[in-house]
C-alpha cells in the first residue's frame, strides 16, 4: 500500500517502473499511422474504377481504416496525458530529492520545477477528451473522470492550488510542509479518478 504520491513513494520506485513499462506501447501506433493513409489513399483514388462486385471487398476494408484512425486519434490523447503525467512525476521526484536532503533546498529550482510540472498537467488535463476513454493504449484513468467532471475539475484547481503555494515558499521549512499537501493534492485525484497500476 504505497504512498506512490507522497514525496517518498516519487522517489522511491513506482514511478521509475511506469516510464519503462510505457515506453514500448508508446510507440506501436506510430507505424500504422502511415501504412493506413497510405492504404487509404489506394482505395480511394480507385474507387471510381471499381466494379460492384470489388465493392465487396472494399467496403470492409474501409471499415477496418476507419475503426484504426479513431483508435488511433484516442491513443494520442492517452499518450499526450501520460506523458505529462510523467514529466509531473519527475518535477515531484526532484521535490522529493530537496525534502530528503539528496540536493540542497534551492528556492529557484524549486520554482523550475514548479513550473515544470504546471505546464505537464495543463498538457495532461487537456487530453482526457471524450472517446479517450479507452485504449489501446491502456489507459489507467477511470470512467468518473467523465461522468463526474465537476469533481475532476475541482481536483485540478485543488493541485494547481498546492502547486501555487509550494512554488511561494522561500524557506525549507515551508517548502516541506507545502510539499505535503501537493502530494495530498495527487492522491485525493489518483484515488477518486485513476485505477492503480499493478
Ligand atoms: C486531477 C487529477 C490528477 C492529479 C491532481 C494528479 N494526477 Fe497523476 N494521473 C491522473 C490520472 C487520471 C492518471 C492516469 C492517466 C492515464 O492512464 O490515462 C495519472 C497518471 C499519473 C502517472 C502515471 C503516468 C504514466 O506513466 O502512465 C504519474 C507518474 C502521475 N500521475 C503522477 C502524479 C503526481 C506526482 C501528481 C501530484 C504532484 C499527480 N499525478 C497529480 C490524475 C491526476
Amino acid at each position: 500500500m504505497g504512498d506512490e504520491t507522497g514525496a517518498r513513494g516519487a522517489e522511491a520506485g513506482p514511478f521509475r517502473g511506469e516510464t519503462k513499462k510505457h515506453k514500448s506501447v508508446m510507440k506501436l501506433p506510430q507505424v500504422p499511422v502511415r501504412i493506413v493513409a497510405v492504404q487509404a489513399n489506394a482505395i480511394f483514388g480507385e474507387r471510381h474504377m471499381v466494379k460492384p462486385a470489388n465493392m465487396l471487398k472494399i467496403v470492409p476494408a474501409v471499415a477496418v481504416i476507419a475503426t484504426l484512425g479513431a483508435t488511433l486519434a484516442f491513443a494520442g490523447a492517452i499518450e499526450d496525458r501520460q506523458a505529462g503525467m510523467k514529466q509531473v512525476g519527475k518535477a515531484m521526484g526532484a521535490f522529493a530529492g530537496i525534502a530528503k536532503g539528496e540536493a540542497p533546498y534551492d528556492a529557484a529550482v524549486v520554482k523550475t520545477n514548479a513550473d515544470s510540472m504546471r505546464e505537464a498537467w495543463k498538457k495532461a488535463f487537456a487530453n482526457f477528451t471524450a472517446g479517450s476513454e479507452k485504449g489501446p493504449p491502456e489507459t489507467y484513468a477511470k470512467a468518473e473522470i467523465w461522468s463526474d467532471p465537476e469533481g475532476f475539475k475541482a481536483a485540478e484547481d485543488a493541485a494547481f492550488k498546492a502547486l501555487d503555494a509550494l512554488a511561494a515558499t522561500s524557506d525549507e521549512a515551508g517548502f516541506k510542509t507545502a510539499l505535503g499537501g501537493l502530494g495530498e493534492a495527487c492522491k485525493g485525484c489518483h484515488t477518486k479518478f485513476r485505477r492503480p497500476k499493478d
